[in-house]
């Protein structure tokens, strides 16, 4: 027998015995790669007479055939075998109910987006919402905020290309103008979302939660933005009397505007809400600025209302005693798993907000 026949039943008996698709990786090699066993043969026909060479050249093609013939065999055996032996060893039973089941739970985030949104639906306002990566034009020039505001500086704004033409919104005024230029007055609407300013310590992150809330009617007034703030801060807190008062400030889309504070004082390390004799901050309102409506296709002379921005993280904070801002956005399960909710308890006004 020729060294030719030796070396490729040695490796038909290899190619039989094989155990994995690795040892089969070297055999395919050995077979037909430059230097193998069938290139090895085929360079040594140039030696021959071309009768010799045919007969050669005939003998290692079908030696070849054969090989490849066996290699393409093996190979698919070696695949359903695996995949036999993994079936084996994966002895799941799907039927079975969830063993270590972890209920998730909602980030009290959420919860107050819910709670906020209900409060304001019961009396008749919409949810709208808007895009966190905004224009220039709408987070400042159309809300009347003129070019040299201190809010437009690099150092408080992210802005997101160098002209200075898109960033991240600042906060959720925007979806005012949004919301007024997509339809016809009235309007009556929450718009909940992210916000984003340079800045971070126990009471500021980077990213932080609003609610706009805008009203346009006409004859709409101060009055009414006070009672509604009134009616929705005892809702939220879920107080019968609250201590809150407005207090004179400047918003440049709003005319006249104020801040409102709510009373609370400190017993045993606690926060109480409603009563005592220190003040928070937590929402800037006012007016809305006739250059406002002016740049949202609505006739001031005919329109007028009132807007508001509440801090939710804040609020959240304040209502479920959590003392440090930078806790909601560190993603600790354990964290989440003390301060959330069940999701499956939705917040309503008739069913109760938290309770
Ligand atoms: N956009 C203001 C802020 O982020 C809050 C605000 C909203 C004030 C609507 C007045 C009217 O501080």
């Amino acid at each position: 027998m020729s060294d030719f026949e030796k070396f490729k039943d040695e490796l038909k008996n290899k190619l039989i015995k094989a155990k994995d698709s690795k040892e089969l990786d070297v055999i395919r090699s050995e077979i037909f790669s430059k230097n193998g066993l069938i290139n090895s043969e085929f360079k040594k026909l140039g030696s021959l007479s071309p009768e010799e060479k045919k007969k050669v050249a005939s003998k290692i093609n079908t030696a070849k055939q054969e090989l490849t013939t066996l290699l393409n065999e093996k190979v698919s055996n070696l695949q359903s075998n695996e995949i036999d032996e993994r079936v084996k060893k994966e002895k799941n039973d799907v039927t079975l109910p969830e063993k270590d089941f972890k209920i998730g739970k909602i980030h009290p985030v959420s919860q107050v987006i819910d709670e906020i949104s209900s409060i304001f639906s019961e009396i008749g306002f919409s949810v709208e919402e808007g895009p966190d990566v905004e224009s220039e034009y709408y987070n400042f020039t159309a809300l009347n905020t003129p070019e040299n505001h201190p809010a437009k500086d690099m150092h408080d704004t992210f802005y997101i290309e160098e002209n200075m033409k898109t960033l991240l919104r600042t906060h959720t005024s925007p979806v005012q103008v949004r919301t007024m230029l997509k339809g016809k007055p009235p309007f009556k609407i929450v718009a909940p979302g992210r916000t984003y300013r340079s800045d971070s310590d126990q009471t500021h992150t980077p990213m932080f939660h609003q609610l706009e809330g805008l009203h346009i009617d006409k004859n709409i007034t101060m009055g009414h933005l006070k009672g509604c703030l009134n009616y929705f801060i005892k809702e939220f807190f879920e107080l019968d009397q609250i201590k809150m008062r407005f207090r004179p400030s400047h918003f440049p889309f709003t005319e006249p505007s104020a801040e409102v504070d709510i009373g609370y004082r400190i017993e045993n390390n606690k926060i109480i809400i409603g009563e005592g004799d220190k003040w928070l901050e937590i929402l800037g309102c006012g007016m809305v600025h006739p250059n406002v409506l002016k740049n949202s296709k609505v006739d001031p002379n005919k329109y007028q209302g009132f807007a508001f921005g509440i801090g939710i993280d804040r609020l959240a904070m304040l209502k479920y005693g959590i003392n440090d801002l930078r806790s909601f956005f560190e993603c600790d399960y354990r964290w989440l798993n003390y301060y959330g909710f069940d999701p499956l308890d939705v917040p309503t006004n008739y069913r109760g907000l938290s309770k």
